[in-house]
This record gives C-alpha cells, sequence and structure tokens, in this order.
C-alpha cells in the first residue's frame, strides 16, 4: 500500500481565487463581489464582446485543422500584439531585435520572463512594487527567486517616486524589476511619461532587467496613451522584457491569452531567446493555447473588427470612469472625509481602500462584503446602482478604520 497523500496539509487558498470560490459559495442574496479583476456591465455581468464573437464565427467557418502551431503559437497574433506595444514604426522592430511569443495569458507571459531571467541573471532577485499583485510574489517563487518589495504608493493616494527611487538604488546589475502599467494593480497609480522614460534610463545605466507587465491596456486613458509610457521606458533601455495580458481589454479571460515580447540588444540575442522561450515552456505547457489568439489575431487583421473592439473597449473605460467618480463622490458624502477624491483620478479596474486584514474578515462575515485582505476593491465590478447599497456597508467600517490611523 502507498501512502503518499495522507499527511499532504491543504494548501492555503491563493488570496484573490478564494475569494472568488467563497462568493460563489455564499447563500445570502445581498451580497458584494469586489475581489477577482473581471469586468462586469451595468446588468452586472461579463458579455462576450461582439468583436470576439463575430471573430470567433470567422475562426470557426474558416479554420482547417486543430494540429499544433508550434512553440511560438500564432505568429499573426504576435506580430499585431508587437505593433500595439510598439507601434507601427518601431526601429528595434526593424533591427530585428524584438521577440514575442503567445502564452497562456499574462501570468504564463510574466513566468516566461522569470525563468528566462533565472538563465540569463541566475543570481538576479526580483523587485516588486509594494503593494502588488500577490500572484508575482508565487510566480516569483516558483522560479525559484527570491523577491523584494519598492515603495510605490504615498499616503495621498499618488505615486511616491522619491521613495520608490531610493529603494530601487539598492537594485544591482542583473536583478529583475517588475513595473505594471498602465492601471497598476491594486493602487490604480501610474507613472507619468516622465517618470517612465527615466525608469528606463535607471534600468539601462544600472545593469537591471526589467519586467513590463501591461494587464490592462486601454483601460486608463486610451490604446495610444496607454502605450505612451511604455514606449518611453522601451526607447531608453534596450533589454525589457514585457508581458502582455488580453484577459481584460479583450474579455479573454478563460482563454489565457497572452504574448511575452523580450526587446534585446541584438538580432542575435532575439533568437538566442526565442530558443529558451521554447526551451522553457516545452517544459511547462509544451505549447501555447490557439484559440484566444486566433480571436485577437482575427479582431486586429480586420479594420471593422478592429474599430468595433475599439468601440467597446472605450465603453468599458468610460464606465470604469463614471464608477471611479461616482463612488469616490459617494464615499465622500457618507464618511464626511475627504480623502476619497484619489479614486476618482486613480485608472483601471483597482484601487486601495484603507480597509485591511481583519476588517476585510468582518466585513465578509457580517455584510457580504468580499474583498482581499489588502483592502484591494474591484471597481469594474460594480453596478451604478450597486454603489449606494455598498457604500452603506463599507461606511462604518472604514470611520472604524480611519478613526484608527
Ligand atoms: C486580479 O488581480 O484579480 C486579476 O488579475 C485576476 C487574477 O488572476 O488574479
Amino acid at each position: 500500500m502507498t501512502d503518499f497523500l495522507s499527511g499532504l496539509a491543504i494548501s492555503p487558498p491563493d488570496p484573490l481565487l478564494g475569494i472568488m470560490s467563497a462568493f460563489r459559495a455564499d447563500p445570502r442574496e445581498n451580497k458584494f463581489d469586489l475581489g477577482v479583476g473581471v469586468y462586469r456591465d451595468e446588468t452586472g455581468s461579463t458579455p462576450v464582446l461582439e468583436a470576439v464573437k463575430t471573430a470567433e464565427r470567422h475562426i470557426t467557418q474558416r479554420q482547417a485543422t486543430k494540429a499544433y502551431e508550434g512553440p511560438r503559437g500564432n505568429a499573426g497574433f504576435c506580430e499585431a500584439i508587437e505593433t500595439l506595444v510598439f507601434g507601427a514604426q518601431s526601429e528595434a522592430r526593424s533591427e530585428e531585435r524584438v521577440v514575442s511569443v503567445t502564452s497562456p495569458g499574462g501570468c504564463g507571459a510574466i513566468f516566461l520572463a522569470m525563468t528566462l531571467a533565472a538563465r540569463t541573471s541566475p543570481k538576479g532577485r526580483i523587485w516588486v512594487s509594494d503593494p502588488s499583485w500577490p500572484n508575482h510574489l508565487k510566480v516569483a517563487a516558483a522560479a525559484g527567486r527570491t523577491a523584494l518589495g519598492y515603495p510605490y504608493m504615498a499616503p495621498d493616494g499618488t505615486l511616491d517616486f522619491p521613495r520608490m527611487m531610493d529603494a530601487l538604488r539598492q537594485a544591482t546589475p542583473g536583478d529583475i524589476v517588475i513595473f505594471q502599467g498602465p492601471c497598476h494593480n491594486p493602487s490604480g497609480i501610474d507613472p507619468s511619461e516622465e517618470q517612465w522614460a527615466y525608469l528606463g534610463d535607471f534600468c539601462e545605466r544600472q545593469g537591471l532587467f526589467p519586467l513590463l507587465d501591461v494587464a490592462y491596456h486601454g483601460f486608463a486613458h486610451g490604446l495610444e496613451e496607454d502605450m505612451a509610457g511604455i514606449r518611453a521606458f522601451l526607447a531608453a533601455c534596450r533589454e525589457t522584457m514585457v508581458a502582455y495580458s488580453c484577459s481584460k481589454n479583450f474579455g479573454l479571460y478563460r482563454e489565457r491569452t497572452g504574448c511575452f515580447l523580450v526587446q534585446t540588444e541584438a538580432p542575435r540575442d532575439a533568437q538566442a531567446v526565442a530558443s529558451h522561450l521554447a526551451d522553457i515552456a516545452r517544459a511547462v505547457y509544451s505549447m501555447p493555447p490557439a484559440h484566444g489568439a486566433a480571436i485577437v489575431e482575427t479582431i486586429l487583421a480586420s479594420e471593422e473588427l478592429t474599430a468595433l473592439w475599439h468601440k467597446e473597449l472605450t465603453s468599458m473605460r468610460s464606465r470604469i470612469r463614471d464608477l471611479r467618480r461616482n463612488l469616490a463622490d459617494a464615499l465622500k458624502s457618507a464618511t464626511g472625509m475627504d480623502g476619497f477624491e484619489a479614486l476618482a483620478n486613480q485608472t483601471g479596474m483597482f484601487s486601495l481602500l484603507p480597509l485591511q486584514g481583519p476588517i476585510t474578515d468582518m466585513l465578509r462575515v457580517q455584510s457580504a462584503v468580499y474583498l482581499p485582505a489588502s483592502g484591494r476593491i474591484n471597481i469594474a465590478g460594480l453596478t451604478q446602482e450597486g454603489i449606494a447599497p455598498l457604500v452603506g456597508q463599507l461606511t462604518p467600517y472604514l470611520q472604524a478604520s480611519l478613526a484608527q490611523q
């Protein structure tokens, strides 16, 4: 008889995915899900985008095989994402210094990045903003890397650039630094274009290997506007990795659609990187999934579908902006406190409320409000109608928490 599993302790739930399952299991009728980052419309559902549905119809009609695509996945998709990230006119692309591969979501791209970096700089540590997406730490640990935090947020809800730079000056050559943007998760705070350019130059001079985690492209100000900072960074730092997710901006969450891009110093390096990415992926998922990438490729290859996607993305972005404004106003008037204006100016799905740890447990148990212990809320999951009842539930907890500070 074997006995491998009876001593196995139950692994603690993931901070975000655990909330998702607890919310689903809660039988109370009036409950609020502020947890995992999924966009919802005014009816509270996450519909499939029309551009996606149309692309899927085209794919079903013309798809002739399900044979493997190969290690890079969908080349047309990769090139379309290169254009979104680098722009149509890119020196690095025309010099063949860019590698791109399809990845299983943005998370798969981050895994490729950290594993690649472990091969290029085995002693390199990983610097992650504090606060950050908790999964950055999990992926860093899975790739056998030590993660260190750099401060990010000032008490007034803006970027604390001086403290961030003080910490990053401790980074040593070969270290990897993860920057998120646009729409930092969980704070909704982004560097300005000048700060992005400064960060790129800083990494170049310090010999750091940056990873730009781009998971909310188009959710801040617009597709071009949101890439200005990223492109300024790429212009300043020649060796840069980019993890691009299509989960949110194409609404393809469950299709696991992402792209991992690397800008290299020389074309020869690009070929070497491509060979390592194929090797890393082969040991984990062999080859990337195809369906989501085919959808994005189909949309971006058609002027009509691209225009439809732009329209749908603009409507998601405007809705989030309106929700932010109304939530900030409602919190201000319910609590009588001024500190919520930053919520309206931050961008993307997430912001942080001054609610932490045990208070978030009480909120869940007593008021059926689900949010992670960090106090992060998914604003894109709210409805205009739901704001007043939610604020009613949150107010006593916010007042208690702010009175303690
Ligand atoms: C989130 O932060 O909620 C999303 O990025 C979903 C996830 O996988 O954690």
